[in-house]
């Protein structure tokens, strides 16, 4: 299961406060109103900071674990955590707005899926509601066609080893952790990055695509890191 060693270590290695607030920065441009859904919200920085800006926060996560971390840092209980799977959101109520950040997307690894995906938040999605998320870019492709590698070594004298590499539109990242008594263990994560086109004419099916960005603020798919999209949920579309 991806994230059940790396939650443990996560904030350690890629908590970093100014994306956070760039993050936050980025979905509160929109006006978003509570209720609040995240999708894939991981070790719930971005949760909590949304909810210490007075907003009614939800937030799932397919790994048990991340929710666990997420969970440790909502001292005051506000927020509602469960763990799910962001292709499945039957049980969940109506919401004004549904997000999905910082690569989550990118597990999404058939087009079916992305369908399916869309089509689930926006029918927990209010007309007009909002609906946000970004993605890897199709730059990321060719910067990790050259194996990115990384080392180093947690308080608890954990080793750990991340190398990350891309193959056709894929990005694998392996993780491995060398534990004091030898043991080793491992995590293999795949991601998809999708062409934005398809994206943004998956999205129109069910919403008005409001903002297409790269990096934030460059309007428009042009060269960079990250790609975010932000819809409203069209009329006339079911609950
Ligand atoms: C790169 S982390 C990002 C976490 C968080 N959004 C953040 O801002 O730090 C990706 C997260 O996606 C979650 N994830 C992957 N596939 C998922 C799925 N199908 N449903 C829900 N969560 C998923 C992982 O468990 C992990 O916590």
């Amino acid at each position: 299961m991806i994230y059940n060693t790396l939650a443990k270590y996560y904030d350690t290695l890629v908590r970093d406060e100014e994306a956070t607030r760039a993050y936050v920065d980025w979905i509160v441009s929109f006006e978003p109103e509570s209720p609040v859904l995240e999708l894939a919200c991981g070790s719930g920085e971005i949760t909590h900071a949304l909810s210490a800006l007075g907003y009614d926060m939800s937030a799932l996560d397919l790994s048990a674990r991340m929710i666990e971390k997420a969970k440790q840092k909502d001292l005051d209980k506000k927020i509602s955590f469960t763990v799910q799977d962001m292709l499945d959101l039957s049980d969940l109520g109506t919401f004004k707005t549904i997000f999905c950040v910082c690569d989550s997307f990118n597990y999404v690894l058939e087009k079916e899926d992305v369908k399916a995906l869309f089509k689930e938040a926006a029918s927990h999605l209010e007309t007009g509601g909002l609906f946000c998320f970004d993605t890897h870019s199709l730059d990321r492709l060719d910067e990790f066609e050259g194996e990115y590698n990384e080392t180093g070594q947690f308080e608890d004298g954990v080793q750990y080893q991340w190398s990350i590499m891309s193959e056709d539109e894929y990005i694998y990242q392996d993780f491995a952790f060398y534990r004091p008594d030898g043991t080793v263990l491992e995590e293999h994560h795949m991601q998809r990055v999708y062409d934005p086109e398809f994206l943004i004419q998956e999205l129109e099916e069910y919403f008005d695509v409001i903002s297409v960005k790269t990096d934030f603020d460059q309007e428009g798919i042009s060269e960079g890191e990250k790609y975010f999209f932000a819809a409203r949920k069209k009329r006339g579309i079911q609950s």
